[in-house]
């Protein structure tokens, strides 16, 4: 343990080499997806990451609310993200702070140019993120269950938008940081990637690295993010592949004679 002021910091790679939970340097927390989980929504995802816990739910195309914002020419995204009170240590104050609208905004963003909004006119693709319990990198969960939810709607999109935080902890680039790692590591970078092309359609960085730590991180995050990608494409076959019926026992057509 090192000490900030009053502050106890624990130390965040072991002598192993291995991270606070016994993760390796490069490996994602356990990740579980359900597509479908909400009912009365038009498509949704629930996300288990870690300690994190997401629900996403996407409406649409429907009616723009307000109306000033409709768009002739295309759908617009809108995005809500929402902590809920009880989902972090300390009480969060229920509502939308500053933190959430920009969360919302960027995840909006990031949707935005995967979504065939133009074949969409006049409506509203509206994306609902509560985040139920957090522990660090909700934003990036948000971002998987809401891109699940978005195919699960039948929204026409380039790719699904996988998701990770990467970080500088204890002077090492890791992949994928916990509460701890987020709160007492150098640096923290949240990023989301268009599997197909390869293009990062979020990036915030947090804290301090040199270029050579963010290159880095930026390999280190895409390979994680494809990783990631497999989990949400089982996610959605398993909702939707049909196992096919098995064979109905042959019947013979003549009696033997
Ligand atoms: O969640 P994410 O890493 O995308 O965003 P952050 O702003 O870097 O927050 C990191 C973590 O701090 C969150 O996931 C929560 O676990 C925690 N947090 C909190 O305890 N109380 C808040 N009001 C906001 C965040």
């Amino acid at each position: 343990m090192g000490s900030v002021g009053a502050k106890e910091v624990p130390q965040l790679i072991g002598p192993d080499g291995r991270r606070i939970d016994g993760r390796q340097l490069d490996e994602l927390r356990p990740l579980r997806i359900v597509a479908g989980a909400l009912h009365r929504a038009d498509g949704s995802a629930f996300v288990e990451w870690g300690a994190n816990k997401v629900m996403a739910a996407v409406y649409g195309p429907r009616e723009v609310h307000p109306r000033h914002l409709q768009q002739n020419n295309k759908a617009i995204v809108q995005c809500r993200y929402n902590m809920a009170a009880f989902s972090v240590d300390e009480r969060k104050r229920p509502g939308l702070d500053r933190r959430s609208q920009e969360i919302s905004k960027v995840i909006a963003e990031a949707f935005e140019s995967v979504i065939f909004a133009e074949e969409y006119p006049r409506t509203s693709i509206d994306i609902y993120i509560e985040v139920l319990q957090a522990n660090a990198g909700t934003r990036c969960a948000g971002l998987v269950a809401a891109s699940v939810a978005l195919a699960d709607a039948g929204i026409p999109m380039v790719d699904l938008l996988p998701a990770v935080a990467v970080g500088k902890i204890g002077g090492q680039i890791a992949l994928d940081l916990r509460k701890e790692e987020d709160n007492f590591g150098e640096a923290d970078l949240p990023m989301a990637l268009v599997p197909q092309s390869g293009r990062l359609v979020l990036l915030q960085m947090e804290g301090h690295m040199n270029r050579e730590e963010l290159s880095r991180s930026l390999d280190l995050g895409v390979v994680g993010c494809r990783k990631i990608y497999d989990v949400m494409k089982q996610a959605l076959r398993d909702r939707y592949s049909v196992t096919p019926a098995a064979p109905a026992p042959s019947v013979p057509t003549e009696a033997p004679a």
